[in-house]
């Protein structure tokens, strides 16, 4: 059976705020599935809860309902002490910035989390300047963060990530601060980390290329989920190449624009069930574009050719249409 390593079950966050606009509900009942090994793409837009969603998954900030479950273990469950000690051994963060420990030189804060599980701070050290060499910036090791650029603060960032060799790495906009040639490196690093030590990925990210190295990547709106994308994604148009999702509640999320083109909120009628499709017609609303009669039954494969058919006359579906 394959192992799942991050699981989250109908997760919400609400920001309590005495301010006039009052809370903020942040994320809406989210499910996530992530197999060990799997890298998974968060993208959505500014404010759609990418960052909250981080912070709930890793244990760094508790949702206010739902569980999340990382390697078997459910966090919202655990004491303060458990939490801290699943989460060292299992997962690391990178964050946009900031990451790094203003007083701390480079290899002090890259030991740093070796330290915290007790490693006595001379081999923590030397396994920091291997991680460091790793990383192209052995030769920086004694300065502190103010001295080095945001590339190479990034780069040390990394490091630090990776020294306890965590099985899943949660990342928020990794690469966000770095050049393109420094961008590439990291995502070289990630990539090696993902197919030869099996390491988890999942990264928040505005970069074609990054969500292109993920194995899939989830769309985040308004707090929800509402479509999946392969690893054609175009980060650009969103609108293109989308699966909907709809999750162990039965809730499916519409993407804005599908929902504005299918006619707005309000009641819908289904047809198709027994074909494997749902179609959903508004009350008023004509469709939209062209639509042809599918070519290939999509409850059993049967062609169509150039024939009329309206049930399909192997197994009885009622025929969808397509647009075109
Ligand atoms: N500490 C906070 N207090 C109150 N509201 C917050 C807080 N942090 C975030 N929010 C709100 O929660 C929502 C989601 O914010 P979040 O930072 O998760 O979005 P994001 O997708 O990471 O955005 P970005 O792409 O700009 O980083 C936003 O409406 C934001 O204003
Ligand atoms: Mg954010």
């Amino acid at each position: 059976m394959e192992q799942t390593i991050l699981e989250a079950d109908g997760i919400y966050h609400v920001y309590e705020s005495k301010a006039e606009d009052g809370n903020v509900v942040a994320l809406r009942g989210l499910h996530i599935s992530m197999k060990s090994g799997e890298a998974i793409a968060v993208v959505g837009p500014s404010g759609s809860g990418k960052s909250t969603l981080m912070k709930c998954l890793g244990g760094l900030m508790k949702p206010s309902a739902g569980s999340v479950t990382l390697d078997g273990k459910n966090m919202t469950r655990l004491t303060g002490k458990e939490l801290v000690e699943l989460r060292q051994k299992t997962v690391s963060f990178i964050f946009q910035e900031g990451n790094l420990l203003p007083d701390l030189n480079a290899r002090d804060n890259v030991a740093q989390p070796l330290r915290h599980q007790g490693v006595k701070s001379r081999k923590a050290l030397k396994i920091a300047d291997a991680m460091l060499e790793r990383l192209g910036m052995g030769h920086r090791g004694h300065a502190i963060p103010e001295l080095l650029s945001g590339g190479e603060q990034q780069r040390v960032a990394i490091a630090r990530a990776l020294i306890t060799q965590p099985r899943l790495i949660l990342a928020d906009e990794p690469t966000g601060a770095l050049d393109p040639v420094t961008s590439r490196e990291v995502l070289a690093l990630f990539k090696d980390l993902h197919e030869n030590d099996g390491v988890s990925f999942l990264i928040v990210t505005h970069s074609k290329e990054v969500a292109a190295f993920a194995d899939r990547s989830l769309e985040l709106r308004d707090g929800r989920f509402v479509a999946e994308h392969g690893t054609n994604i175009d980060v650009e148009d969103l609108t293109k190449d989308r699966e909907l999702i709809i999750d162990e509640t039965g809730t499916v999320t519409l993407p804005p624009d599908i929902l504005v083109r299918l006619g707005g909120s309000g009641r819908y009628t289904v047809g198709n069930l027994n074909s494997g499709y749902i179609s959903l017609q508004g009350e008023e609303v004509e469709s939209i574009g062209n639509l042809e009669l599918v070519d290939i039954c999509p409850a059993c494969k049967y062609k169509f050719e150039n024939k009329e058919d309206q049930i399909c006359p192997a197994c009885g579906s009622s025929r969808p249409m397509v647009e075109v």
